[in-house]
């Protein structure tokens, strides 16, 4: 689909980066004019995906980062992908099952990908041990208005 204009940041995988990750894709957003209940929905969805890289993905090393691009698509959607170099997850369809954690232990609700898919339109996770994670999530703005390119 079209990308009527983007953002890209890569920044280390520290928990102190999480509210900017979180603050920096709401702020793209805003050039659509949400409703408040949309940003918040995004701003927790985003929340969730960077803690995952952050507390799963480099767990025991240092010195990771994680790239966030976002998109404003045509008919008021904005694009989120949220992608680290970590560790992978080996079953995808098991981690995103609803209270599935690895780290219980931590007190892990295993609900991240729970939130992610129920405050979005559509959550793709793609992933390769060894290689990394990569989720992408769409979300249409529907009390947004039109973008204007001009
Ligand atoms: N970026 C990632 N890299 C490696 N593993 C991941 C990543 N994201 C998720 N996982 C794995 O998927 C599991 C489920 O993730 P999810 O966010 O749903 O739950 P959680 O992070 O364990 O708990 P919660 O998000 O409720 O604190 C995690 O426990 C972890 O094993
Ligand atoms: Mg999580």
């Amino acid at each position: 689909m079209k990308t009527l204009n983007e953002m890209k940041c890569t920044f280390p995988a520290r928990s102190e980066n999480e509210s900017f990750a979180r603050t920096m894709v709401c702020a793209f957003a805003a050039q659509l004019d949400p409703t408040v209940e949309e940003l918040a929905d995004l701003r927790t969805a985003v929340s969730e995906a960077v803690t995952n890289s952050i507390v799963h993905a480099y767990r025991g090393i240092s010195g990771g980062s994680i790239a966030v691009t976002v998109r404003l698509l045509p008919d008021s959607v904005i694009y989120v992908r949220i992608a680290d170099k970590g560790c992978g997850i080996a079953d995808i369809e098991k981690a995103m099952e609803p209270l599935y954690s690895s780290a219980p232990a931590e007190e892990r609700a295993g609900l991240g990908f729970t939130v992610m898919e129920s405050f979005t339109d559509k959550l793709q996770v793609s992933s390769k041990v060894g290689i990394g994670t990569t989720v992408i999530m769409r979300k249409k703005m529907r009390h947004g208005r039109e973008y204007d390119c001009h």
